[in-house]
């Protein structure tokens, strides 16, 4: 697939993978539509990539609200009419154990990994199917194959949106539409910084295997590479979360007890 001149609405894009993705995009000649809560980071986004000939506009969107989104989301598309991909790259974790996590954690983790995604696919899927055509590309986690100590939110979550993508790429098979699940392992961003604590406050200090993981640009190379090849699903990591999710499917019983035995 070629992406210039294609037109791509990215949520999470003012950090992270989302950012990286609008600027590789960017450079390949996309047209972007950016979504998060912060304007002046999305703004910062686009002004870095406008001027190169393609269209950037920012539309700032709070997918925690846990209320009806559709009427915001339909004004965002309008000005900008055409999505022919959107990658789904809002997210928000947790760290904390069951016996410790606040219920409102979940729910709080669950509205913006979970909702959020199937809010903004039904913004687009009409008009995609109506066409024949299009992506639908999110932001899973190898924490989406694998659960371990302390991600209970933030794993049922990641769950979750690979059980919608499976479905929804089910029923959209014939209709032109791809569906891509990507399932990131340690990505050096600020989501760790920005993940709940057990009270539901943002824990405000990173990780060390945040800090020592891939870099966004990188993963963001191999999410466009993997949109390019039409691909269902991708697990890009490196070490123990490259080999999880297979463990987990062909003996799962030594993954299990692998999980138990590590600190984290
Ligand atoms: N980094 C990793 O190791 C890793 C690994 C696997 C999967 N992932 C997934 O990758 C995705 C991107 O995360 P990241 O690592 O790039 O983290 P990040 O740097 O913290 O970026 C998260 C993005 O989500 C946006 N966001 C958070 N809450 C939002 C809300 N309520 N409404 C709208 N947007 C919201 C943030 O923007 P605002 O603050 O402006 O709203 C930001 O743009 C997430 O789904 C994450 O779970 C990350």
């Amino acid at each position: 697939m070629n992406f210039r001149d294609k037109r791509v609405w990215i949520t999470g894009a003012s950090s992270g993978i989302g950012r990286a993705l609008a600027k590789s995009l960017a450079a390949q000649g996309a047209n972007l539509l950016l979504s998060s809560r912060s304007e002046a980071g999305l703004e910062e986004v686009a002004g870095s990539v406008r001027g190169t000939g393609i269209e950037a506009r920012v539309a700032p969107i709070d997918f925690s609200l846990g209320q009806d989104l559709t009427p915001q989301l339909e004004a965002a598309i309008n000005q900008f009419q055409v999505v022919d991909i959107l990658i789904y790259a809002a997210g928000i974790s947790s760290r904390a154990t069951v016996e410790a996590a606040h219920s409102d954690v979940y729910r709080a983790v669950m509205e913006v990994n979970y909702f959020g995604l199937i809010a903004a696919v039904k913004a687009v899927l009409p008009q995609m199917t109506s066409r024949q055509s299009g992506a639908i590309v999110a932001i899973s986690s190898v924490a989406g194959k694998v659960g371990s100590k302390n991600r209970s939110a933030y794993s049922g979550s990641k769950f979750a949106v690979c059980g919608f993508m499976d479905c929804l790429r089910a029923e959209v098979h014939h209709q032109g539409v791809r569906c891509l699940t990507v399932c990131p392992g340690y990505v050096r961003t600020d989501i760790a910084r920005n993940a709940l604590a057990a009270d539901g406050k943002p824990r405000g200090q990173t990780t060390s295997e945040i800090d020592g993981g891939m870099e966004a640009d990188v993963c963001a190379q191999r999410i466009i590479r993997a949109i390019a090849a039409r691909k269902d699903e991708v697990v890009i990591a490196g070490g123990i979360g490259r080999w999880a999710p297979l463990l987990k499917r062909i003996c799962p019983t030594t993954l299990n007890r692998i999980v138990a035995g590590r600190q984290w």
